[in-house]
């Protein structure tokens, strides 16, 4: 698969669009203050699958989330915007994620991941 561009700025803040990299869902989050905030009043440490939000986005880019859209339980596509953390839903066994992709409850054991992508202008990104 080659890598693909997206632009980003039809993408309003507090909502998001989900795009096809070799085959996989990828969730492209455009977040809120609220949404970024959320993701770094945390202990990190007593995540189950501890990462800081720094740690998953691009620095100068706190605003945007970018996962691989594929439950690390057993493979489901997660809904966006769901569930008690603001940031995702998987609706086969119940996982929930939060506005940085990490797990927060239910059975799957790791965060989204975050796919290989950089930032070719301030709207626009390369993944893969
Ligand atoms: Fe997502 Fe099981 S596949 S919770």
């Amino acid at each position: 698969g080659a890598p693909i561009e997206v632009d980003l700025a039809p993408i309003a803040e507090g909502q998001d669009i989900k795009v096809f990299w070799r085959g996989k869902p990828i969730f492209i989050s455009h977040r809120t203050k609220k949404q970024i905030e959320d993701a770094r009043n945390v202990n990190v440490a007593s995540l189950p699958d501890p990462a800081s939000d720094q740690s998953r986005v691009k620095e100068g880019h706190d605003q945007w989330l970018v996962v691989i859209g594929i439950c690390t339980h057993l493979g489901c596509v997660p809904i966006a915007h769901e569930g008690a953390y603001d940031g995702f839903f998987c609706p086969c066994h119940g996982s929930v994620y939060d506005t940085s992709g990490r797990i927060r409850q239910g059975p799957a054991p790791l965060n989204l991941p975050v796919p290989p992508y950089a930032f070719v202008s301030d709207s626009k990104i390369k993944i893969g």
